[in-house]
């Protein structure tokens, strides 16, 4: 069925969403336009091109898009699109090279998107301008925060730090925590699909509920997947206390604009201990004093989602991608992070436990994606038409820059996103949105 902006509104409401918001393929077909057409969208971060000639190539909504650095040192994100009659140009996830040739007549393009040279220019008309722009691989509107590279469709959408706004914090806390003050992506990533919405990732990113019984077998006192880590006699209790309690009370989600949060992270009271860990510290101690360190490496967030696609995890030194791909289907990458200037066995620490817990295999998000794929069997049912998001509604506190904090297991990140999702779709605002105190 076609949708009205008012049939569109109507699919949320604060503290329930239609099932068809996850399952209808024309719901799907509009978020392409509406959200991934007009949103800043996660590219790559700029230490995944090195080089002058270094690129990746990815899909941004439904956009085949290059993030490259050219030999001005810059880094840009164009259409991977032929100017001459519309080939992919580049076809590897990854590679380094001079110029990027389209492999279909042979006009090669420079880094920066230039067209370089063709065969035959002599066949064109002399009125025709090989060096007007609209022959170059095109750029896209990007833009970086601390390495982080953006892209949009939209002239429209505000500059890519108002975008982020306060969410900014998430990046600045990863990166300050490197005694380089940059993270670079090393190590490769994890890749895989699931069977289901988008959507159901993106909230899982905000969601403090499900650890209880969706992680059950690795969190509780006595899990029994920790504790075949090396060197652990028994099971670590990571999700409850000695008592069996669990420890939700303590956490909560902030709800930032523009459909971004972050998960409080459970405050562990002492740091780290151990030679590797001294020395990082003492590195973080040379370059900002024993308090700013002592701040820096206090644990404050689990993660920092930014909507619609992207999720610093900050407890694994990890960033994660989601790329929708159909109504049920989903990819997610899980890139690693490299806190540059810590001693190297910081990051295989890092990557250990990465492993351990976001691999397609892993102990965690094994969990998650089949919960992923049995809401979006769930949802088929006809039964109930509402997945329901109402915990801790009326219970959110705001600060002054407009921060709302929904504690426990308060389901504010889902209402969040979607609030941000009537936006995108409907370009209005939602009227249960609690304005800032
Ligand atoms: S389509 Fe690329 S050279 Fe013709
Ligand atoms: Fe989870």
């Amino acid at each position: 069925m076609g949708y009205s902006a008012d049939d569109l509104a109507a699919l949320v409401r604060e503290d329930r969403v239609h099932r068809s918001v996850y399952t209808d393929p024309a719901i799907f077909e509009l978020e392409l336009d509406r959200i991934f057409g007009r949103a800043w969208l996660f590219v790559g971060h700029e230490s995944q091109v090195p080089n002058p000639g270094d690129y990746v190539t990815t899909t941004l909504g439904r956009q085949p898009v290059v993030m490259a650095r050219g030999w001005d040192g810059l880094v840009r994100v164009l259409y991977n699109r032929c100017a001459h009659r519309g080939a992919k140009v580049l076809t590897e996830e990854r590679g380094n090279a001079r110029q990027f040739r389209c492999s279909y007549h042979g006009w090669a393009f420079h880094p920066d998107g230039t067209l370089a040279g063709l065969p035959l220019p002599e066949d064109y008309p002399a009125s025709f301008d090989l060096s007007d722009p609209a022959y170059a691989m095109m750029p896209m509107r990007h833009a970086s925060y601390r390495g982080f590279v953006f892209a949009t469709q939209s002239a429209a959408a505000p500059d890519l730090e108002t975008h982020l706004g306060q969410a900014r914090i998430g990046f600045d806390e990863v990166c300050d925590r490197a005694p380089a003050g940059t993270i670079e992506f090393a190590g490769g990533c994890h890749r895989y699909e699931y069977a289901g919405n988008w959507k159901h990732q993106m909230e899982n990113l905000a969601d403090t509920y499900h650890p209880i019984a969706c992680h059950e077998s690795t969190v509780k006192k006595d899990g029994y997947q920790f504790q075949r880590r090396t060197g652990e006699a028994g099971g670590q209790a990571k999700f409850f206390d000695q008592s069996g309690k669990p420890l939700v009370p303590l956490l909560g989600v902030w709800a930032f604009a523009n459909g971004h949060n972050s998960e409080a992270s459970l405050p562990f009271h002492e740091e780290q201990t151990g030679e590797v860990f001294m020395r990082y510290r003492a590195l973080l101690v040379t370059k900002h004093g024993e308090a700013r360190t002592r701040e820096i490496l206090k644990p404050k967030r689990h993660n920092l989602s930014v909507y619609p696609t992207m999720d610093i995890i900050v407890l694994q030194n990890a960033v994660r991608v989601i790329r929708p791909l159909a109504v049920d289907r989903t990819e997610v990458k899980v890139y690693p992070m490299r806190l540059m200037g810590a001693p190297g066995e910081i990051f295989a620490d890092h990557i250990r436990f990465l492993n351990q817990t976001h691999s397609a295999s892993s102990f965690i998000q094994s969990d998650d994606v089949e919960s992923f794929r049995r809401c979006q069997e769930g949802l088929l049912a006809e039964g109930p038409e509402w997945s329901v998001v109402a915990r801790g509604v009326g219970r959110e506190a705001s600060d002054q820059a407009g921060v709302r904090f929904g504690e426990r297991s308060s389901e504010i990140g889902q209402r969040n996103q979607h609030a941000a999702w009537v936006k995108y779709m409907t370009g209005a605002a939602v009227s249960w949105e609690p304005a800032p105190l």
